[in-house]
């Protein structure tokens, strides 16, 4: 028996900005699903250095090369926004165990939202187990070498809008 099913995965977040480590887990995506919708969180509370536009722009040029991956954005519920795209996999890296108790909640409560949503963890390389926006805007602001662990569009974006601490 042949089938046909064409998977629509969604990677949401908020990518204030995407890291090596959110890209990691796109490439590794991509052997998996036909689309990849990466999903960037219209947020208003968390006070984000970059605006969704911005965090958009520098997705789509990460992935200008990566066929079958999308940037879009979203506000609401995630499985309302999955609903509208026909999408049924969420996809979530996954670094440390500390990672897990949060993720675990998510995926049970969007479960408990749409019976038809699937998360798949996966596991990040090893290199960027360590590796979060919020460390990466840090160790930036207080002038640490940051170059392995952004794309370089990023890093450009993060010299042009972060003053380096002198110390
Ligand atoms: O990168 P983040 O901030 O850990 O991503 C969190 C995100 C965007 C996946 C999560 O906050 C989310 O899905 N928010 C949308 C609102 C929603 O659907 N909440 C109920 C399910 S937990």
């Amino acid at each position: 028996m042949y089938h046909f099913l064409v998977h629509t995965a969604v990677y949401p977040g908020s990518f204030d900005p995407l890291t090596n480590g959110h890209l990691d887990i796109i490439r590794r995506g991509t052997r998996l699903f036909d689309r990849i919708l990466v999903a960037v969180l219209e947020n208003e509370g968390k006070a984000p250095l970059f605006s969704v536009a911005e965090r958009m722009e520098l997705i789509a040029q990460c992935i200008e090369k990566i066929p079958g991956v999308e940037v879009h954005s979203f506000s609401g519920l995630l499985v309302d926004f999955m609903h509208r795209k026909g999408a049924n996999v969420v996809v979530r890296g996954i670094r440390a165990v500390s990672d897990y108790e949060y993720e675990l909640q998510m995926a049970l409560m969007n479960r408990e939202l749409s019976a038809n949503v699937e998360t798949i963890f996966m596991l990040s390389a090893v290199e960027y187990t360590y590796v979060s926006s919020r460390l990466v805007k840090e160790v930036f602001r207080l002038g640490g070498d940051i170059s392995r662990l952004v794309p370089p569009a990023v890093l450009e974006s993060l010299r042009a809008r972060l003053p380096v601490a002198v110390t």
